[in-house]
């Protein structure tokens, strides 16, 4: 595994945390703050809210978990900038420019991708995303899209930006927006629990976890179950199934399969994966109502060492 990848995947880790701590702060003060609001009318309240949104300068390279007002300005010229956003697995990503100050004639750029691109790899897959490849960029040179909020199409979103000039920049407010049928996700944590439902519908959703982890599958309900369908000899040739995948990069659709669950079972099934990102993939064909409950938690070093010899270790960590 290329150590670039692990200084991306540790960086996460320290931004991750880090403003989740921060989060957490913001979130109190906005409780305590409730208090005071209620007493206020409306008028008083909308100036006030204004005045509490959370701001900051965007950094060039830079990860975001809350909504705020984030402006970035280039002190020199800077060239290959990239923001992550990621809220929770039920809240989309919502974009909107404040204000923008760059040469768009002379080669600065801000693009939005709807999802996350590293090292090349995108997430979420093309198979699994509802969008062609090059509808998921929005280009601000192209469309000029100022007073327009920009929507993601799952829990995760980046801007990509060039900026030449030193003294350019733009400000941008990120909110959150409720999605209650999330598919595709990127856990914030490394522990968690999650149940994806594809109900009626021709789609793939991805759970990614970019952290080792074990996952305990708790239930799984695909809908061919119920109709006494004959056992298929194996797995994925069509219909219904749910499969956890392992690697080191982003992109599902490059990931290896680790395990393939095809029948509806309840009872716990566990599985330890020892890479740096596990997905659990559900691929749907719309006839059924689809299900899989799970748990997940970071794999500790002791569980690494006893995965040694075993065939997931081997496409993880032999490559080194
Ligand atoms: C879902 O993924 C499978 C491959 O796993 C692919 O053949 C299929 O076209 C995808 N379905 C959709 C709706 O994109």
């Amino acid at each position: 595994m290329s150590v670039a990848f692990r200084v991306h995947f540790y960086f996460f880790l320290i931004c991750l945390s880090a403003l989740r701590g921060e989060s957490r702060y913001l979130e109190d003060n906005e409780i305590s703050q409730d208090g005071i609001f209620s007493l206020l009318n409306s008028e008083i309240k909308r100036e006030l809210s204004e005045d509490i949104i959370y701001r900051r300068p965007l950094r060039c390279i830079d990860m975001l978990t809350m909504e705020g007002q984030f402006t970035f300005t280039a002190d020199h010229p800077q060239l290959h900038c990239a923001a992550f956003f990621i809220g929770e697995a039920q809240e989309n990503i919502g974009i909107e420019y404040n204000s923008v100050n760059i040469d768009c004639s002379g080669g600065d750029f801000i693009k939005v991708f709807d999802g996350w691109i590293l090292k090349g790899e995108k997430f979420p897959s093309s198979q699994d995303h509802p969008l062609p490849t090059y509808e998921r960029y929005i280009d601000y040179c192209e469309t000029g899209s100022i007073r327009r909020v920009i929507r993601s199409s799952q829990n995760v979103a980046m801007l990509f930006f060039r900026i030449h000039t030193p003294g350019n920049g733009f400000t941008i407010t990120i909110k959150k927006i409720i999605n209650p049928f999330p598919c595709n996700v990127i856990s914030q944590t490394p522990e968690g629990s999650f149940t994806m439902v594809i109900p009626h519908q021709h789609r793939n959703c991805s759970f990614s976890i970019i952290y080792p982890v074990q996952i305990k599958i708790a239930e799984l309900t695909l809908g061919h179950f119920n109709d006494l369908q004959v056992k298929k000899p194996r797995c994925g040739g069509a219909g219904d199934f749910v499969e956890l995948l392992g690697g080191n990069g982003v992109d599902p659709s490059k990931m290896f399969p680790v395990a393939d669950l095809c029948y509806s079972f309840s009872g716990p099934a566990e599985v330890k994966i020892g890479c740096d990102n596990t997905v659990v993939r559900m691929v749907s064909s719309g006839k059924f109502v689809n299900r899989v409950s799970f748990e997940y938690r970071l794999l500790d070093r002791r569980d690494l060492e006893k995965q040694k010899g075993n065939s997931v270790e081997d496409f993880c960590y032999s490559a080194e």
